[in-house]
């Protein structure tokens, strides 16, 4: 085997995996590659309760695909109702506030939530096929309002809290979503984090808007809408907890979740039910390995698609015992996760390379106050993990007996496509390792033909999987062109990949202009249409720039207007990285802002942000994020890609 260092699967650990040993990992792949009909119904029939069964496995008529057509199913039913009786007193919930209120959620308890919160829903007239945007803080509460809307088969789409205003009007509004769940507010760093008066803001303008429900949180102050806007427990008095769930459809729309794309409009990525559940739930063992006294902490907020696959549908579908925990990492202090590993002996830990890197750098000391023992298996998920946030992940908090799983995927695949299986597959640090099952992925060269063990190219899969998107909400043009236009009948995933001799994937970066800070997906284009909306910009071109600890940070090039008055660049850098916060959200704030009198073009007049990213890439970078940054190549097939 090739590379320095590769680390077998520990004995005790393969010994009771799911998938113990490297053969029976190919077994499964070869029996998901020549029979995928029969091994997805498989999956299906033994992951899924089913109302009934499908009339095909799936239909593949690229770009546009259906899973298990003409069965009917319930995402709330399976996260739920189908554990009452084996797992009834089982907590599906181990909840802790910022403030550390605590509560435990058995899943008895959760099928009330759930079934009342639906009947209000009910009442209020929503039903299946209306679409609800969930605004919410990381509280239980957020969970039973995605899980409600599947239960009546409102499609839902959860904004993250971190996003303006503006942001989320864009996204009401896209959808044409007439119902809005939200909360008065969360905490954040022992602060408020306010929500509902965003929601005043985005549902001004959004006449479709019929009723706006908030749950009370924190106990601010807001304004109440006299017919729009109700109070969630005011709505849940005296309402019965029993609600039958819909039988829907194998592919009635389960959630459509933004994210950005390579224009400044955010595309909404759809999934469906039964596949995104077969194959969520199907990952939850594989990848995660997991078994029935696990409990499961995954760090995300319910915002991003980590939220959805790996905090609400996938553990919970699978009957997981799941930590959910509200805030900041450093409140009170630094050991605030390790307190919560310690308090609900996590054993399952999955979180980002982002993160990791900034517990780094507060030092050992914290995670050495505190007893890590229970924890056996760890995740990554959202970039590359760089070997010196690998080696210290493994050490520190693995104390190093935890394999580390390296999850890659995104929100379009719905579930991860590519990691290895703890028990059966060798881990190279910074490496995803191998496919799932069923998961043809390939790194091919621009004419679509596989490149050579070590080459670099792009990464595609071949083959249609349950939870992949369906399509891109209202814009199915742009779905075909973004992900099936360049290598027809394959799926275009974007990203750069190296396979080496011994077939491990290496994912190198986008190759579209799209960029990944702490994780989170970022639109370049997003950006600048932000700033050229203030009225001193002329012209702006923004591209990611390695950070220490975010991964890529936002970097700026602006023009600014003829006689725009402002000589003051340092104040009007403040306020564009203002604006840009107030426009998408916080978590987008421009880290540089560089003012400039001219931005390279195209002769046709596109911006070259590559040679922009040149620029603030051939720097000295400090840490080692540039250590898996292979930039020259990520340049070229940027490049190749531009130029079609
Ligand atoms: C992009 C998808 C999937 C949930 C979080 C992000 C990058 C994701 C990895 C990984 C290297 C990764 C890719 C991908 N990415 N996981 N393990 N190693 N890169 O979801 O916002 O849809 O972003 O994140 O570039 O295309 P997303």
């Amino acid at each position: 085997m090739s590379g320095t260092d590769v680390f077998f699967p520990p004995t005790e650990f393969a010994g009771s995996a799911h998938v113990g040993s490297l053969e029976a990992y190919r077994d499964l792949c070869r029996r998901a590659e020549e029979d995928p009909e029969g091994f997805w119904a498989g999956m299906a029939e033994q992951e899924v309760h089913w109302f009934e069964k499908w009339h095909h496995v799936f239909e593949w008529n690229p770009p546009f695909v259906k899973w298990f057509a003409g069965a009917k199913t319930n995402a709330a039913y399976n996260c739920v109702d189908r554990h009452l009786e084996t797992r009834g007193d089982k907590a599906a919930l181990l909840f802790e506030g910022e403030p550390g209120d605590r509560r435990t959620i058995t899943y008895r308890e959760l099928h009330s939530l759930v079934g009342r919160f639906a009947n209000v829903l009910k009442a209020q007239g929503f039903k299946a096929g209306d679409r609800s945007v969930i605004y919410m803080p990381m509280v239980p509460e957020a969970v039973v309002a995605m899980l409600a809307c599947a239960r009546l088969g409102i499609t839902h789409s959860v904004v993250f809290g971190g996003f303006s205003a503006e942001a989320l009007k864009a996204r009401i509004q896209d959808l044409e979503a007439t119902l809005v769940l939200t909360a008065d507010g969360g905490w954040r760093r022992g602060k408020e984090v306010r929500l509902k008066g965003a929601v005043d803001e985005a549902v001004a303008d959004c006449p479709g808007v019929k009723c706006v429900v908030v749950l009370r949180r924190t106990g601010c102050e807001v304004t109440m809408a006299a017919g729009r806007d109700h109070w969630w427990h005011e709505l849940e008095e005296g309402v019965s907890d029993e609600c039958p769930a819909e039988a829907l459809d194998a592919e009635h729309p389960l959630f459509v979740l933004y994210t950005s794309g390579t224009t400044g409009k955010p595309k909404g990525i759809l999934h469906t039910t039964g596949g995104y559940l077969t194959y969520t739930t199907c990952t939850m063992k594989w990848v995660f390995d997991l078994k029935e006294d696990d409990v499961f902490w995954c760090t995300a907020d319910i915002g991003w698609v980590t939220g959805h696959s790996y905090l609400v549908y996938g553990p919970l579908a699978a009957g997981a015992t799941c930590v959910m925990y509200e805030g900041a990492p450093d409140y009170p202090a630094w050991d605030r996760w390790w307190d919560v590993v310690e308090r609900y002996k996590a054993t399952i830990l999955y979180t980002s390379p982002t993160a990791i890197r900034a517990l780094i750098k507060q030092g050992e000391e914290y995670p050495n106050r505190h007893d890590l023992s229970s924890l056996r298996l760890l995740g990554s998920v959202g970039e590359p993990i760089n070997p010196a946030a690998w080696e210290w992940y493994h050490r520190v908090i693995g104390k190093g007996r935890c394999p580390i799983v390296d999850t890659w995927w995104q929100t379009e695949t719905g579930g991860i496509l590519i990691s290895p299986m703890p028990g059966a597959v060798p881990l190279k640090p910074g490496s995803g390792t191998f496919a799932m099952p069923g998961i043809l992925a390939e790194v091919v060269d621009f004419h679509g033909n596989p490149v050579a063990a070590d080459g670099e190219g792009f990464l595609i899969v071949k083959r249609p999987w349950p939870s992949m998107i369906r399509t891109i909400w209202g814009d199915p043009q742009r779905f075909e062109q973004q992900y099936f236009s360049r290598m027809p009948g394959n799926y275009f995933t974007g990203d750069a990949a190296r396979r080496d001799a011994d077939g491990y994937f290496w994912i190198l970066g986008r190759v579209d202009d799209v960029m990944n800070v702490s994780g989170h997906r970022l639109s370049t284009m997003e950006v600048e249409s932000a700033l050229v909306r203030h009225p001193a910009v002329a012209e702006a071109a923004v591209v990611g720039k390695p950070h220490e600890i975010t991964g890529q940070a936002v970097c700026c090039f602006v023009t600014l207007k003829q006689g725009s008055g402002s000589n003051d660049h340092h104040a009007l850098a403040q306020e564009l990285r203002q604006w840009v916060a107030h426009e998408i959200g916080a978590f987008a704030r421009p880290e540089e802002i560089r003012f400039s009198e001219t931005l390279p073009k195209t002769r046709s007049g596109k911006i070259m942000r590559r040679l922009l990213r040149e620029i603030v890439t051939s720097h000295t970078v400090t840490g080692d994020v540039t250590t898996l940054e292979d930039l020259g190549v990520v340049t070229k097939l940027a490049a190749q890609h531009d130029e079609d």
